[in-house]
């Protein structure tokens, strides 16, 4: 069914703290290789979902900023792509409102992501819209009948519910109105994991700072954190079956490997057999090279908040652009009156 749509990517990161280099390699960079494929390409920082955890107000208008300075810096381009932040979209919020009366609670409570943010914490003490986060989600991609959302390994159950809105939605009201989103999980990185514990996720909350390469981290505190990474005393082995059961080496060979833009079969080929003391080196030097200038334009663009608000004011304006109609079309469907002379 999606096929009956024309092709349209849409994709969000939440503005909720430093973007880190799972970030870049499971989303920004890919975001900017799906523009340059010539697909159309709307992109989010999506505030109303940061919010469903506590955000000081101050951090997290800065934090929108810096998170569209990484877009940029990533390669996004706000003349080729979309790019603004969901809160200037009224239709976000409107549409989650229809799709939270769409979504069943049976469906909320089997998102992983909600129980692993709830995990060890009480879960009646978290807010209702860090419950209810999986049906905004679906309201940013089916706003604009997106049929492609690129992102990492983690947001894929959120996805597939995105879908069962859509279908239950199409099928409650007879029509064939909403796309079957895709998610596009591609590439080496789509799960970047901790430096200090290989069988965790690499990320911007995790309390240890040495666990993450953060966007805004300078060469020198790259190259320390690749050194320091936990590794194992074996060398590297020839194959990449020979990586099972090595957590820490296997994350090291993607993250090159994603750097590079090869294969992580050909990481082996060039370092199989060689111990990390030939291999860190290497990676820390890729690594500086691909995130240092990022670093550099993301500072630069920051230097400039007002230009950068600018761009975020007319990105929202060509993707409201886009949202009214189907809103509105949305709200004729479910039974809404609209009679507002606008
Ligand atoms: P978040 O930071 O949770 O808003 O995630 C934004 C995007 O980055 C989503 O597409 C995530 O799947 C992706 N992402 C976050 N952390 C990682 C990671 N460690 N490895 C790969 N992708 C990630
Ligand atoms: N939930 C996503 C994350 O934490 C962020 C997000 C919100 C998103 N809305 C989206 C991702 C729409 C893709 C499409 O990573």
């Amino acid at each position: 069914m999606a096929t009956a749509f024309a092709p349209r990517i849409f994709s969000g990161i939440q503005p909720s703290g430093g973007l880190t280099l799972g970030n870049y390699l499971g989303a920004l960079k890919r975001f900017a290789e799906k523009q340059d494929e010539g697909i159309e390409t709307i992109y989010c920082l999506v505030d109303l979902h940061a919010i469903t955890v506590w955000q000081e107000p101050e951090a997290l208008r800065h934090q929108t900023r810096e998170a569209a300075a990484a877009f940029m810096a990533s390669g996004v381009d706000p003349a080729r792509s979309i790019l603004f932040n969901q809160s200037q979209v009224a239709g976000h919020a409107q549409l989650a409102w229809i799709f939270n009366c769409v979504a069943r609670l049976g469906w909320m409570n089997r998102m992983t992501q909600f129980k692993d943010k709830t995990a060890g914490k009480n879960a009646e003490n978290a807010s209702l819209g860090l419950y209810a986060y999986p049906s905004l989600m679906a309201a940013d991609i089916l706003l604009y009948h997106a049929t492609h959302v690129p992102v990492g390994e983690d947001q894929k159950q959120h996805i597939e519910l995105t879908r069962d809105i859509a279908a239950k939605f199409n099928h409650d009201y007879g029509v064939e109105f909403f796309p079957l989103t895709e998610p596009l999980i591609e590439g080496a990185a789509t799960r970047v994991m901790s430096l200090r514990d290989g069988t965790k996720k690499m990320s911007k909350s995790d309390p240890s700072d040495a666990s993450r390469i953060n966007l805004t981290d300078d060469a020198d505190a790259i190259a320390g954190k690749i050194r320091k990474a936990k590794t194992d005393p074996e060398p590297l082995p020839e194959t990449l079956e020979g990586l099972a059961g090595r957590p820490e080496a296997k994350n090291l060979v993607n993250i090159y490997a994603a750097l590079a833009g090869i294969a992580p079969e050909a990481v082996m080929s060039e370092f199989g057999g060689k111990g990390f003391g030939t291999f860190k080196p290497a990676l820390a030097d890729l690594a500086v090279a691909r995130m240092a200038p990022i670093t550099t334009e993301m500072n630069r663009l920051m230097a400039d908040p007002a230009e950068i608000d600018r761009i975020l004011g007319q990105g929202a304006d060509r993707a409201d652009a886009i949202a009214q109609p189907i809103l509105a079309r949305t709200m004729e469907i479910v039974g809404m009156v609209r009679s507002r002379q606008v």
